[in-house]
């Protein structure tokens, strides 16, 4: 297997993003899903990004906008990425689902497993060399574990080339924001390995 990035031009793998994007608009695997979406929102960002974040499913702003974590958890996410000195257009942003579950209830497995090609595709296209799972349902569904995010923190998974780190969600740290310290703790993790101390 390939321990590098593949040599894909960030223009080649935004052509097959555009082509997977495609696919996704007119997807009716999932019958409920496909009837209450506004639209499909399938993932932003850089093709060629380093890091890939995977959230959980759209909400209610998301499934009007087409753009994943534009709402409250969204705005929060903003904030993370800042204070790690990056930005939002340089990582790649997507979903375990790319459609707005009813209410936004929790996707069911079969949900995720319909989607899951759709996700693959864009972890193959980008390639990325970290994958952050921003909370449960996103770590379980990515690394099938029955795991608490809290004891899921702390340590890097592998899935396919790239390393992943599980930590809360957003719309977690807005309910609890004592959590965000463990959050910051899991970007340090996560930058000390590529090199970049973001205490200094
Ligand atoms: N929460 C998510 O998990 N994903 C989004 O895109 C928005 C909110």
């Amino acid at each position: 297997p390939r321990t590098t990035k593949s040599k894909l031009s960030k223009a080649d793998r935004q052509a097959q993003l555009e082509i997977v994007a495609g696919e996704v608009s007119q997807c009716q695997k999932c019958p409920e899903l496909a009837s209450t979406r506004t639209q499909t929102v399938f993932g932003v960002g850089n093709p060629k990004a380093k890091i890939m974040f995977i959230g959980e499913a759209p909400g209610a702003d998301e499934d009007k906008q087409g753009e994943p974590f534009v709402g409250r958890a969204g705005k929060l996410l903003d904030k993370i990425i800042e204070a790690c000195q990056m930005k939002r257009s340089e990582i790649y942003i997507a979903n375990i689902l790319r459609c707005r579950p009813p209410g936004n209830r929790n996707p069911t497995d079969q949900e995720a497993a319909n989607c899951r090609g759709f996700l693959d595709s864009q972890i193959e296209i980008v390639d990325p060399d970290y994958i952050v799972c921003w909370g449960s349902v996103a770590a379980k569904n990515l690394l099938h574990s029955e795991m608490p995010i809290g004891k899921m923190r702390g340590q890097f998974y592998e899935y396919g080339r790239a390393k992943v780190v599980c930590t809360y969600h957003p719309s977690y740290l807005l309910r609890n924001p004592s959590a965000k310290k463990n959050v910051w703790d899991d970007m340090i993790f996560l930058f000390q390995d590529m090199g970049i101390d973001l205490k200094a």
